[in-house]
């Protein structure tokens, strides 16, 4: 990518898009185009035409979607399918039909069916039945990988996709219901901490496995790829390493200072027993992650502190 290039970041203000953008402006990218929801709503197939048409991005790092926990996904089904596939669907072709050089697309390790093998390796995609809570998410996002592929086969368009594990890390969305993993407990245990109380309730068993990445390593990856990865499958994007709920709900309990106990309700739902990214694709191509899991939560905490003080 060239300094001067035009590149426009798709969802500029989400978790991942302002990470993104922060790496850009570090990087001394200085002709980073963007646009809000509200601004360009990016489901108008008829908007986002008028927009490539005016704007020829160079570059696009599509990372606008509609996003949520296990309880959004859950509930607001065919929103979380309507939404992602209009908006892929009318960037990548957008991107194409303004000869975009270039245009990688954000997905999820939800994309995996439930039951695969662990670590999940990339071809594992579309082996099996997906976890039935996010299903219509990761079709979508399957769609969007797909649309890639097709376009690249097609019209020889160089559009990339990664998949990155679970994020978490500045920007990140602390709404009471629609959270993640990271986010919800740092609220809960933080709240608990306030008010004083002797313990913290948490959804399931707790013996999930999980993986988290802070976010601008994630942004960092999206760079690293933008400028070094040209393949038509996709590139997982990861740690390659997990831990317990339980041990994560521990360890962000030490980060808050919450003094009381955690019990664990085995009553609720607990999703995906085990989401593990096999990450060797990328670690082959020299890249690796830098922030490591107690540092992200750490300043995830002092972010979290910041943006309920405001
Ligand atoms: N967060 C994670 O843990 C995680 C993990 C793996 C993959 N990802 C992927 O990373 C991408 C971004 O996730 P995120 O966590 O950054 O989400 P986010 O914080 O919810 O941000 C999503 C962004 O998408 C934009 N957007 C949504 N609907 C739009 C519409 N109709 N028109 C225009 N813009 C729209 C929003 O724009 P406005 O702010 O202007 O409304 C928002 O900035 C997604 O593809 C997601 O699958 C995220």
């Amino acid at each position: 990518m060239e300094k001067s290039a035009k590149v426009f970041v798709a969802g500029h203000r989400g978790m991942v898009g302002s990470a993104i953008m922060r790496k850009l402006t570090e990087n001394n990218f200085l002709n980073v185009i963007t646009r809000t929801s509200e601004q360009l709503d990016l489901r108008n197939q008829q908007e986002v035409d008028t927009f490539f048409k005016a704007e020829n991005p160079d570059y696009v790092f599509l990372a606008a979607a509609k996003v949520g926990g296990i309880l959004a996904n859950n509930v607001y089904r065919a929103e979380f399918l309507y939404d992602n596939l209009l908006i892929e669907s009318n960037i990548i072709h957008a991107a194409y039909k303004y000869k975009t050089k270039k245009l990688l697309f954000l997905g999820s390790s939800c994309i995996y069916p439930k039951m695969a093998p662990q670590p999940l390796k990339e071809e594992y995609l579309l082996t099996g039945l997906l976890e039935p809570t996010n299903e219509p998410y990761a079709i979508a996002k399957i769609t969007g990988i797909k649309l890639c592929e097709a376009y690249r086969d097609q019209y020889g368009c160089n559009f990339i996709s990664a998949m990155p594990t679970n994020l978490y890390g500045q920007g990140d969305n602390y709404h009471p219901e629609n959270s993640h993993v990271i986010p919800g407990l740092i609220r809960r245990f933080h709240d608990a901490k306030m008010n004083r109380n002797d313990h913290v309730a948490i959804w399931g068993s707790g013996s999930p496995l999980r993986e988290f990445l802070y976010v601008d390593d994630l942004a960092n990856a999206c760079l690293f790829l933008m400028e070094k990865y040209n393949e038509k499958l996709f590139i997982n994007i990861g740690t390659g390493i997990d831990i317990t709920i339980k041990d994560l709900a521990e360890l962000i309990k030490e980060v808050v200072g919450f003094e009381g106990s955690i019990v664990f309700d085995a009553s609720k739902p607990d999703g995906t027993p085990r989401k593990l990214m096999d990450v060797s694709k990328l670690a082959a191509m020299g890249w690796q992650y830098s922030i490591f899991l107690k540092e992200g939560l750490t300043k995830t905490y002092e972010f979290f502190k910041d943006e309920i003080s405001k």
